[in-house]
């Protein structure tokens, strides 16, 4: 699968744009503020119906406009394929696959399969537990739809059960009844959810630290542990078990909505413990393990983003990303970068097959 052209109007700093793109690599360079990352979310909310980085349709439209449009011709089991993702202020959003709707939105998710790697994913590293569980969930979510259905069930199921702590704490009396109703609920989808989460990480890892120690040059030990309370106990019991304490509270403190995950290098906290560098080196390998985890469930190589990739990283580490990128374990992918210089000596020596965009002020040429 593969996008062969894109066309823009009026999304974010990009007025009008018309690309061919090399089924393998492109590369986008520019400066600061050119556009760059703007393209490769017009990329990402062509599969994902929504951006990157903002939920709002109407902060992506053009200062002083009140509509854009995406549209993607791509090429998927050999058959020509057309998505148009459009916006117009005031109005639904518009999703369209060869010409007709969409009855739900989701139904178009992993059908066109991308992945993404940005520098805004270091959330993953310095945030809170809900970036990670989010991760977990948006890979999971993308190739298990009853997965989400429980997320979401197991949340309004949670909402409802921290309401009836509430009230029992401002009435002084609990209704069992319904919190047994509730609880049943809850241990039902939580321990569907845990047990989808503890597969995505048992299979994940492996493939992570393989990509992790080539790119590192395999001198550094890293680690992605699946933390969660029902690891140890059964969500039944610790339900019973933390029922004075959810009372106190007045929400529930346990359950699949504490999980996370331990990232370390060398056996301490990645967040402590590693450079710059090796926090990003852990990022990219663990979004090339996404990669690969979507492509052998799909059967599909997913579209593959990598801004700002040379940020950070050593001259070694950036080309054992491009070359394994530029290899058949891949499909296609984009790249941006500010300087041409970087780019040109690697891909020379790595692939004939790639094309180079100059992006400015929001436009982009073709010069390669
Ligand atoms: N809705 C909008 N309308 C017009 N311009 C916008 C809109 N949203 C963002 N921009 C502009 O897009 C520019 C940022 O583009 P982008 O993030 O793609 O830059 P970049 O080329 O990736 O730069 P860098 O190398 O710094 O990452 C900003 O200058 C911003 O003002
Ligand atoms: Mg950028």
């Amino acid at each position: 699968m593969h996008l062969k052209t894109l066309s823009v109007v009026n999304f974010k700093n990009i007025k009008e744009a018309l690309i061919d793109f090399s089924p393998r690599l492109n590369t986008f360079i520019g400066n600061n503020g050119a556009g760059k990352t703007n393209l490769l979310d017009a990329l990402y909310s062509l599969s994902f119906s929504k951006s990157f980085f903002s939920t709002s349709d109407q902060l992506n439209v053009t200062y002083d406009e009140n509509w854009f449009m995406i549209q993607g011709k791509y090429l998927r089991e050999s058959a020509e394929e057309t998505v148009v993702y459009g916006f117009q202020s005031g109005q639904k959003k518009l999703l369209k696959r060869n010409g007709k709707a969409y009855k739900k939105m989701s139904d178009h998710i992993g059908l066109f399969p991308l992945v993404m790697v940005s520098p805004s994913d270091a959330s993953l590293i310095l945030g809170g537990s809900e970036e990670r569980r989010k991760f977990m969930d948006g890979v999971i979510s993308q190739y298990n739809s009853a997965y989400l259905e429980d997320l979401l069930r197991y949340n309004r199921v949670l909402l409802q059960r921290n309401n009836l702590l509430k009230k029992a704490a401002e009435s002084g009396r609990l209704d069992n009844d319904m919190l047994d109703v509730y609880d049943g609920e809850l241990t039902y989808c939580g321990f569907r959810i845990h047990q989808q989460r503890k597969e995505f990480v048992k299979n994940l890892k492996p493939v992570f630290q393989f990509f992790y120690s080539q790119i590192s040059g395999g001198n550094e030990q890293v680690g992605l542990v699946y933390q969660s309370e029902l690891n140890r106990q059964t969500f039944e019991k610790l339900l019973k078990e933390s029922l004075a304490c959810d009372r106190a509270a007045r929400f529930t403190t346990t359950g699949t909505h504490k999980d996370d995950l331990r990232l370390t290098l060398a056996g301490y906290p990645l967040k402590k413990a590693g450079s710059q560098g090796q926090q990003k080196t852990y990022l990219v390998s663990l979004k090339l393990a996404q990669f690969e985890f979507i492509r052998e469930i799909s059967g599909v190589k997913p579209i593959l983003l990598l801004d700002d990739i040379f940020d950070k990283l050593d001259k070694n580490r950036v080309e054992e990303i491009v070359k394994m990128v530029a290899g058949d374990r891949f499909g296609q992918i984009f790249i941006t970068d500010t300087n041409r210089d970087h780019l040109d000596t690697i891909l020379h020596s790595v692939t004939p097959d790639y094309r180079i965009f100059h992006v400015s002020n929001g436009k982009i040429e073709a010069i390669r």
